[in-house]
C-alpha cells in the first residue's frame, strides 16, 4: 500500500489518537499537574511502541521525564532525530475558551485545544508518519525520537540529558516541527529563532504599606517608580535604551531584508485579526522584521498594591514585574541579562530599592540553508504544496536548539506546519486538520529526499 493510501485509510484514528493526547493536561509549569505530565509521557511512549519503535524509554530527569524511542535499521542509512515537546502552557484564563482547553473540539476544520499546535499536534505527526513508513515498509532512514516535557519551562533538564547521552542521540539532522509557516498556501521553513532573556524585578519603597493620604506625596511609590523605569527603557523611536543592548546584534544583509519584504503579508488583515487600529514597533523596520530580526523588551506581567474590589487607599511597599527580552543573533542571553540588571539598578530613583532576579533564558539561532537536510525539507514541502518553500525567521524561542548545535554538534531543521494565528499560549489555541495531515504526508517525503541526497 502507498503511504498516502495508508494515511487516508487511517485518518479518523490518527485524529482520535491526537484528541486523546490533547485530553491530558500536561502543564509543565504547574506542579499540581505533574501526574498528568507523567501520564502524557507514558501515552507518548505507548504510541511510539505501537508504531514500531524499539528501546522506548521514559528517561527520568530532575523535572519532568523525556520520552525516547528509536528504529535503527541499517548503519549505512542516515539517522534523523525528531525533537518535540509533549508539555503545554497553562490554559488560564479558562473563561475565555469557547470550549474547554482539554476537551478537543473541531470547528471550521480546526482542532481547538491547549497544545493542539504547540506542540502535541505537531510532534504527533512524526509518530503517525513513522507508523505509516513502518506499516508500508518504506522507512529509509534510521530514526530516533526525543520528546520532552519541559520546553514550556525552559528545557532546563534537557541540556544535561543531551550532554550525558551524546552517543545515543547521534544523528545526521535534528528535525523539529514546533514553528509556523507563512500560510496554508505559502509553505516556509524557519531559518532562525529568537533567544530569550527573562527577568523578574522587585521594586521596594517604604518598609510597609502606608496610608496614601497620610504619607502620599512624601515618599516614593514603588509602582509609580516601576512604571516610569519601564517606560524609560524605550525611546521615541521604540529603540531599547539599555546601554550596549544592540552592540552584538548581527545586522541583516540588504539581500535578506529584501527577501523578507517579499514574504506575503497583509498588514490590514493582521490589524483586523488583532483588533488594533495600528501596529507599533521599532522605527525603520517592517512588522515582519520587528518580529523576525530585531530584539525586543516587553513586560509580561506587573503587579503590586491593591487590586481587589472597590478601593483601598494605600501607598504600597512593593511592586513587581516580569520582563522578557527577545534576542537575535549574536546577542547572548547571559550578557543581556547582565546589561539589564546593571541598567535597571542604575535608574532606580531616590527612595527606591530594586532587585533583579534572572529566570531561564535561551540563545538565538540561525540554521543553514545550504545543507542536505534543508534541501530535503524544501523538496518535501514542494512535493506536498506544489511550491518552493520560502525561508523565514520565527519570532519565538526554542532554547534547546542552540544547545543541540553546541552540545550534540548536530544541525537543526525547523519544519513547522502551524500558523502564527493558531493562538499559541492564548485561549482557543487551535491547529488545522489540514496542517496536521499535510505534516503527516510531508514527513515521509523528507525521509525519502534525505536518504537519496545522502547517497548521492
Ligand atoms: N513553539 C514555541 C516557539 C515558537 C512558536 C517558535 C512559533 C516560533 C514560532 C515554543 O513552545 C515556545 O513557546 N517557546 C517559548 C520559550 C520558552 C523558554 C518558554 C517562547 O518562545 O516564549
Ligand atoms: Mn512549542
Ligand atoms: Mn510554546
Amino acid at each position: 500500500m502507498s503511504q498516502d493510501a495508508y494515511i487516508e485509510q487511517n485518518k479518523d484514528r490518527f485524529l482520535q489518537e491526537l484528541f486523546d493526547l490533547l485530553r491530558i493536561p500536561s502543564i509543565s509549569a504547574d506542579s499540581a499537574f505533574a501526574g498528568d505530565v507523567r501520564t502524557c509521557a507514558e501515552s507518548v511512549a505507548a504510541h511510539l511502541r505501537s508504531a514500531g519503535a524499539d528501546n522506548v524509554s521514559i528517561e527520568e530527569t530532575a523535572g519532568h521525564p523525556i520520552v525516547y524511542g528509536e528504529k535503527m535499521v541499517n548503519p549505512a542509512w542516515p539517522t534523523v532525530l525528531i525533537y518535540g515537546h509533549y508539555d503545554v502552557q497553562p490554559s488560564a484564563p479558562d473563561e475565555l475558551w469557547t470550549t474547554p482547553a482539554f476537551e478537543p473540539n473541531v470547528r471550521d476544520g480546526k482542532i481547538y485545544a491547549r497544545g493542539a499546535a504547540d506542540d502535541k499536534g505537531q510532534f504527533f505527526m512524526y509518530v503517525k508518519a513513522f507508523e505509516t513508513m513502518m506499516k508500508t515498509d518504506s522507512l529509509c532512514c534510521n530514526v530516533k525520537f526525543m520528546i520532552e516535557g519541559e520546553e514550556e519551562v525552559g528545557s532546563g533538564n534537557l541540556g544535561p540529558f543531551c550532554v550525558n547521552n551524546r552517543e545515543k542521540l547521534k544523528a545526521d539532522v535534528i528535525l523539529i516541527s514546533d514553528t509556523s509557516m507563512v500560510a496554508n498556501d505559502c509553505p516556509s521553513i524557519d531559518v532562525g529563532l529568537r533567544g530569550l532573556s527573562y527577568v523578574e524585578v522587585e521594586v521596594t519603597g517604604p518598609n510597609r504599606d502606608l496610608h496614601s493620604g497620610v504619607y502620599g506625596g512624601a515618599v516614593a511609590n514603588p509602582i509609580n517608580a516601576l512604571c516610569s523605569m519601564i517606560a524609560s527603557m524605550h525611546d521615541e523611536n521604540r529603540h531599547i535604551t539599555i546601554p550596549g543592548f544592540y552592540d552584538d546584534v548581527l545586522e541583516t544583509s540588504a539581500e535578506d531584508r529584501d527577501a523578507m519584504s517579499r514574504i506575503p503579508f497583509d498588514i490590514e488583515e493582521y490589524k483586523t485579526d488583532l483588533n488594533v487600529n495600528d501596529v507599533l514597533g521599532e522605527k525603520g523596520f517592517s512588522t515582519i522584521e520587528r518580529t523576525g530580526i530585531r530584539p525586543t523588551l516587553d513586560v509580561n506581567g506587573i503587579w503590586g498594591g491593591y487590586t481587589g474590589e472597590g478601593s483601598k487607599t494605600v501607598l504600597p511597599s512593593k511592586a513587581y514585574a516580569k520582563i522578557s527580552m527577545r534576542l537575535v543573533p549574536n546577542q547572548s542571553s547571559e550578557a543581556i541579562t547582565e546589561l539589564f540588571k546593571n541598567h535597571f539598578e542604575s535608574i532606580a530613583p531616590a527612595g527606591i530599592k530594586v532587585e533583579v532576579r534572572p529566570h531561564h533564558g535561551g540563545e538565538p539561532v540561525l540554521t543553514p540553508t545550504d545543507s542536505i537536510a534543508y534541501k530535503s525539507a524544501a523538496a518535501a514541502l514542494k512535493d506536498t504544496f506544489g511550491k518552493d518553500p520560502i525561508p523565514t525567521r520565527g519570532g519565538g524561542s526554542i532554547p534547546i536548539v542552540a544547545l543541540f548545535e553546541k552540545e550534540l554538534k548536530t544541525k537543526v531543521v525547523l519544519m513547522g506546519f502551524g500558523l502564527d494565528s493558531d493562538a499559541l499560549h492564548s485561549p482557543n489555541e487551535h491547529y488545522g486538520i489540514f496542517n496536521y495531515f499535510k505534516g503527516i504526508e510531508t514527513i515521509p517525503r523528507f525521509f525519502h529526499h534525505f536518504a537519496a541526497l545522502n547517497k548521492s
